[in-house]
């Protein structure tokens, strides 16, 4: 067997040297060192060798090979180091290939603009977790077991005293915890709730809040706030009305509309035959005392405005989805239209 590998290394040794070209070349290389190649076939039958037998003839097919390997670079470089017959099938003027590219949601892009509004205003963004205890959701929120307001939404609850909060009111409960007055926060965020799934209805959506607390803050910084919010965010033609509305948390409370803009205020599919003309677009308030209490700031000398608001819903009015169902559905071309 050693003998026809010292026969094998000759007659390559031979025409790797006599490669009149790259081609040429090439072919010898496949021919004795490649996959196929005695050379190869031999090394790989070396394991049905016995032992003693296994160790000679393996150094001495891999001393060839080497070998050859060495021949093999010297006629490439002899022959002017063409490169690899690989690299000249590659069509260089070939378009590339695109690498699909993301979009940012519409919702993440409307969150962004809102805390870009209300940092111009002096807010500062607060966070809270999503999943609540019953304190920071209703009790402290001037809610406390058995009252009938917590009927008001659907709530999932974890286990006895977990739940997924209803809304990011409880934020304003974790703010003003850790944080002595005053407080200007606002706090997007998601939130859920079990509701049957439809056009305008959905188990999870999203919210901003907002809170204020200072001395002497009046239902007139309120109107202010929101008013400059609205029309940054609708355009500054926005029509805004205020009409008592009630959540616990807040005395006296409020519910915003803005003049419906796709019929102008005489009444259409949008704003529905009963708000006629007007769109509500948040709920909002003057803290309420025990909510003061709850979390320790003196009610006689705090006060405040709280408000809150669907981003989903603003959106829909904005840009006209008529289906909120839409941004859950991760649809690249949905998404891609914004
Ligand atoms: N948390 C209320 C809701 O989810 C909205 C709200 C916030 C109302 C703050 C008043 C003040 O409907």
């Amino acid at each position: 067997m050693i003998r026809r590998i010292d026969a094998l290394e000759a007659e390559a040794a031979r025409a790797f040297d006599e490669a009149r070209d790259s081609g040429a070349l090439e072919q010898s290389r496949v021919r004795w060192l490649g996959r196929k190649s005695e050379l190869t076939q031999l090394l790989r039958g070396l394991k049905d060798l016995p032992a003693p037998e296994r160790a000679a003839v393996g150094a001495r097919a891999n001393r060839t090979r080497e070998a050859l390997e060495e021949r093999y670079e010297a006629a490439r470089a002899r022959l002017g180091g063409a490169s690899p017959p690989a690299a000249s099938a590659r069509d260089v003027t070939l378009p590339g290939r695109c690498l699909p590219r993301g979009h940012e949601h519409l919702i993440s892009q409307v969150l962004r603009e809102i805390r870009t509004i209300f940092h111009g205003m002096g807010f500062s963004l607060a966070e809270g977790p999503q999943v609540e205890d019953d304190r920071h959701n209703f009790g402290a929120l001037n809610m406390p077991e058995g009252h009938p307001a917590r009927a008001m939404t659907d709530t999932f609850y974890l286990k006895p005293g977990a739940l997924l909060r209803t809304h990011t009111s409880s934020v304003q409960i974790r703010v003003m915890e850790r944080q002595a007055p005053p407080v200007r926060i606002i706090c997007p965020g998601r939130v859920f709730r079990n509701e049957a799934v439809d056009a305008t209805h959905h188990f999870e959506f999203h919210q901003v809040e907002g809170l204020y607390v200072d001395e002497n803050v009046s239902l007139a910084d309120l109107k202010g706030t929101l008013e400059h919010f609205l029309k940054s965010f609708f355009g500054p033609e926005t029509e805004i009305r205020f009409s008592p509305s009630y959540f616990p948390f807040v005395e006296p409370g409020a519910q915003v509309d803005i003049r419906c803009f796709f019929c102008g205020g005489k009444g259409c599919a949008v704003c529905g035959p009963l708000s006629e003309g007007w769109l509500e677009v948040l709920g909002a308030g003057m803290v309420h005392p025990n909510v003061f209490r709850a979390v320790g700031y003196d009610p006689e000398r705090w006060t405040g405005y709280a408000f809150g608001a669907g981003i989903e819903r603003l959106v829909m009015l904005r840009h006209g989805v008529p289906d909120l169902r839409v941004f859950f559905e991760s649809d690249v071309r949905f998404v891609r239209q914004f």
